[in-house]
């Protein structure tokens, strides 16, 4: 497969993307003249099913790596994480230019990346994305950051990757519930940008759900350049990469309702029904596409509505990040691929969605 480009200038890189290519690795590091010395941070979860196998692929061909493990779990992307792999790094002499290797899922990434950002003013960072959320989403566009107290995500850098190296096969040892919630980004990246994926998700889910690499490497790769797309037009965040955020809004209060019992996955398909009803409400979506949408949805394993407290969510749409100056931004869809920022959406016109 071609490789995906985000191009942001000096910071631009490659996202490689297909079965089997972190055999690949070693070469590419060769060619990018990255030295004999590498930090790979994991946690043992993914060590054990992935690690071994890249540590022998880079061992062979003459690379010295260096293993750090985190704990396996959200609580773990911490500045006391961080902190720790500081001390680490230090104590066996990693250098300002030894390559990070970040190979996990999200919570990997964004906390190796936070590292990588900051330890000695910042290392070539390679994200190594295992998780179908990872490979679609966290790993591209630079978005490190650590949890503190109730702010989550919110101490950070944008502090883009050398280059994302997204091997489809190591998703065949994902739990089936982490593949489901990775496919509410995959719906979320058709509608704000790709209508042949959303075509796709309609025609192949059965085989995406059963495994089937060629189908999952598609849908992978086209999600990827969707989000390449965007964050090589709005790195900082300032206007178009809102578009993201499409099922988020209500999707973030559901999870701060539900005291994050709820997935990331389920509440984002959750927002995302809702935002499709109110677009429908205000003549911007057609009822047909609608009917698309929650037919992707459901064959995905994801739920269109939730038992909720309305009220309870509404208040903490109030408290989301994304309202300035008492504006709420919403994103709606106008058509399949195609989203827009809208002021107009109302906290009635959200709790009529999520009563439907
Ligand atoms: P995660 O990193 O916790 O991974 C989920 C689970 O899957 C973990 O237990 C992990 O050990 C395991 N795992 C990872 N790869 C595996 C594999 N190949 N086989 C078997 N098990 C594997 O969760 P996630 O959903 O990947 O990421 C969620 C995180 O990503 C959150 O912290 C969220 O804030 C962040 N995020 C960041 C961005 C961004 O732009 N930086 C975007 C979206 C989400
Ligand atoms: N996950 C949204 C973004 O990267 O902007």
């Amino acid at each position: 497969m071609q490789p995906i480009r985000v191009a942001l200038g000096a910071r631009s890189y490659n996202i490689y993307n297909g079965r089997e290519i972190l055999q690949e690795l070693p070469d590419h590091l060769r060619r990018a003249r990255m030295g004999k010395r590498l930090a790979l941070v994991t946690n043992p979860t993914v060590f054990e099913l992935h690690g071994y196998q890249l540590r022998e692929t880079l061992s062979a061909a003459g690379f010295e790596v260096n293993i750090f493990t985190v704990p396996d779990g959200e609580e773990y992307k911490s500045l006391e994480s961080a902190g720790q792999l500081y001390t680490q790094f230090a104590e066996a002499l990693i250098e300002r230019g030894t390559p990070l290797l970040a190979l996990g899922g999200g919570v990997i990434g964004d906390l190796a990346g936070f590292v990588a950002a900051t330890y000695m003013r910042g290392m070539p960072l390679v994200q190594i994305p295992t998780t179908l959320l990872a490979q679609v989403d966290s790993s591209i566009g630079g978005k490190t950051a650590v949890n503190h107290g109730e702010l989550k995500n919110q101490i950070g850098a944008f502090y883009q990757p050398v280059a994302v190296f997204a091997d489809t096969s190591t998703l065949k040892t994902l739990a089936p519930d982490q593949l489901v919630n990775g496919q509410a980004e995959v719906i979320k990246s058709a509608v704000v940008g790709d209508p042949l994926l959303f075509s796709l998700l309609e025609r192949r889910m059965d085989e995406i759900k059963s495994g089937d690499e060629r189908a999952v490497s598609s849908i992978v790769y086209r999600a990827a350049m969707v989000k390449a797309n965007i964050v090589s037009r709005d790195e900082h965040d300032s206007g178009l990469r809102n578009n993201l955020n499409l099922g988020h809004t209500i999707g973030h209060a559901i999870e701060s309702v539900t005291d994050f019992k709820v997935s990331h996955g389920t509440a984002v398909a959750v927002g995302m029904v809702a935002a499709a009803r109110i677009a429908v409400r205000m003549r911007l979506f057609a009822q047909h596409d609608l009917e698309r949408l929650l037919g992707v949805i459901t064959s995905a394993g994801l739920p269109t509505a939730l038992e909720l407290n309305t009220a309870d969510v509404l208040e903490a749409i109030k408290h989301d990040k994304k309202i300035t100056d008492g504006h709420l931004k919403f994103i709606l869809p106008v058509k399949i691929g195609r989203v827009v920022v809208s002021e107009k959406v109302t906290m009635d016109m959200i709790a009529e969605a999520l009563t439907e």
